[in-house]
């Protein structure tokens, strides 16, 4: 599985926020100066949405507007609450900031894309994010805040499901394999069995030894965790279903399997009988705690976060209750929060103890290096140093070019001579080339 390449770029999250304490803001001039400060405007959801069994509650990812300009600061991922009680709606509460976004639109450019998957025996949050023109799954283990980098998956259709026990764990690339242990690091998945061959799919659920998948055809299929290099041909066809070429939730609650996108949430029994539609709204994503189906609906969507979407929750049908209405649990609002430009500190976050890099009219404050004496993250090389001989990488980090050696604010050519060709300049050392 030489596909899968290791990106080496840290993605740390972090529980501090650079938030002013005080009153609420309803503008951005009360935070102080845009746009090194915002007031946090509406909520843009973003994608995914899990089921907590610990807490009970869901988690869901997003990215506030200021109140005056479009998506500002970091994106967060936050806890809401299942129930709706007394007429009002959930309510979300901020658990963690996600660092490491960089928005510049070149080589190293770095988004939170979606929630993923929850894995509550081990606490882990599963996360894609997009780098460098890869989807990169990452795990966040929500115990240290540390989000780890698992496996570049760039345009490979890549599905994973976990059993309930959260001991093995079947994944879709070109073919389906086994892992007996729940993936923390890329090397799980470069030690995996090959169950079935070539079989691409767009979601799959592990159960127990039963393994559902549904493929870009809209055909869901049934197959078993003991088959070793098999064929596609034994894996047994058990639904169809023409519209479902696309897929945004994949789930098996009792003996029901339920599936989503735009058309709405669909479903069949294990046996391929009962088809049933649970509503007709466009999804975003959806998860279940077995007894109702919460998702996101797709709204208009901008970049890796949607506007206008909304949580709601459906009721599964149980034999005497066929169709039940979604209930609309949580439209995005403003928590009328004060937030800092990424990077920048100080009661009006005026303070950057670093490099301020600008993309777009927004500010990014990124710390030096005390050893090199560049900044952490470049947007171009003129970011790192004055240098000639310096390089802003494919991952946004300074780097001398080849040849050359770091010392402090500077790429030297210690032992040879720079030689330059086609405007190029190599530092060439004439010891090692006689
Ligand atoms: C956030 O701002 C953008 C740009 O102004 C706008 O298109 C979008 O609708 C806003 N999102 C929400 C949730 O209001
Ligand atoms: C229910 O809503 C009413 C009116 O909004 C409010 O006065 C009351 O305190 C709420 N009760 C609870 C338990 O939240
Ligand atoms: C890979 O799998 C083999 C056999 O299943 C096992 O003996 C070995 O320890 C595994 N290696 C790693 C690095 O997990
Ligand atoms: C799987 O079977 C194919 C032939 O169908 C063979 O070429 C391949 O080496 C086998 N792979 C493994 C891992 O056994
Ligand atoms: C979905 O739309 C169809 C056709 O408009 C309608 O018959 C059906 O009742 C709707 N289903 C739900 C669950 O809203
Ligand atoms: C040239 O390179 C060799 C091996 O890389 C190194 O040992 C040597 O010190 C270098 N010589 C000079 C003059 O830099």
């Amino acid at each position: 599985m030489k596909k899968f390449k290791l990106i080496l770029n840290l993605f740390v999250l972090t529980t501090t926020f650079n938030i002013i304490y005080g009153s609420q803001c309803t503008q951005d001039y009360q935070c102080g100066t845009y746009p090194y400060a915002a007031c946090n405007g509406a909520l843009n959801l973003g994608y995914g949405i899990a089921y907590n069994s610990n807490n009970k509650n869901l988690i869901v990812s997003g990215k506030y507007n200021s109140s005056d300009y479009g998506p500002f600061g970091y994106p967060y991922i936050f806890d809401l609450s299942t129930n709706v009680n007394n007429g009002s709606e959930a309510t979300l509460e901020t658990k963690n900031k996600i660092s490491g976004e960089i928005l510049y639109p070149g080589a190293g450019f770095t988004t939170f894309y979606k929630i993923y998957q929850y894995a509550p025996i081990h606490n882990y949050l599963y996360i894609t994010f997009y780098q460098a023109g890869s989807n990169i799954y990452a795990m966040y283990d929500q115990a240290t805040s540390t989000i780890k980098q698992i496996l570049n998956i760039w345009g490979i259709p890549f599905t994973v499901g976990i059993n309930k026990e959260e001991t093995m764990t079947v994944f879709g690339e070109y073919g389906i394999y086994l892992i007996n242990t729940i993936p923390k690091e890329r090397s799980d998945f470069l030690n995996a069995t090959v169950l079935y061959q070539n079989q691409i799919t767009n979601g799959i659920i592990l159960d127990g030894k039963d393994i559902y998948i549904s493929t870009y055809d809209g055909k869901f299929y049934l197959g078993n965790t003991d088959c070793r290099n098999c064929t596609q041909d034994k894996l047994k066809l058990i639904y169809t279903d023409s519209s479902a070429q696309t897929s945004t939730g994949f789930l098996k609650v009792n003996d029901m399997i339920y599936y989503s996108n735009e058309g709405g949430i669909k479903g069949f029994s294990t046996q391929g009988d009962h088809p049933v539609q649970l509503t007709n709204d466009s999804i975003s994503s959806m998860t279940t705690d077995g007894e109702k189906i919460y998702y996101i609906t797709t709204g208009t969507t901008t970049s890796s976060f949607t506007n206008n979407g909304v949580v709601k929750s459906v009721t599964l049908p149980t034999p005497s209750s066929e169709s039940n209405k979604p209930t609309l649990i949580y439209t995005p609002k403003s928590d009328n929060q004060c937030q800092c430009a990424v990077g920048f500190t100080g009661d009006k976050c005026e303070k950057c103890d670093g490099k301020v890099l600008w993309f777009n009219g927004i500010p990014q404050c990124t710390p030096i290096n005390p050893v090199t004496g560049y900044p952490e993250t470049c947007y171009t090389s003129q970011d790192c140093s004055n240098s000639q001989f310096i390089n802003c990488n494919s991952n946004s980090h300074c780097e001398c070019l080849p040849g050359f050696t770091a010392t402090k604010n500077d790429c030297i050519c210690s032992n040879g001579e720079v030689v330059w060709t086609q405007g190029y300049p190599s530092c060439v050392n004439h010891t090692s080339t006689q």
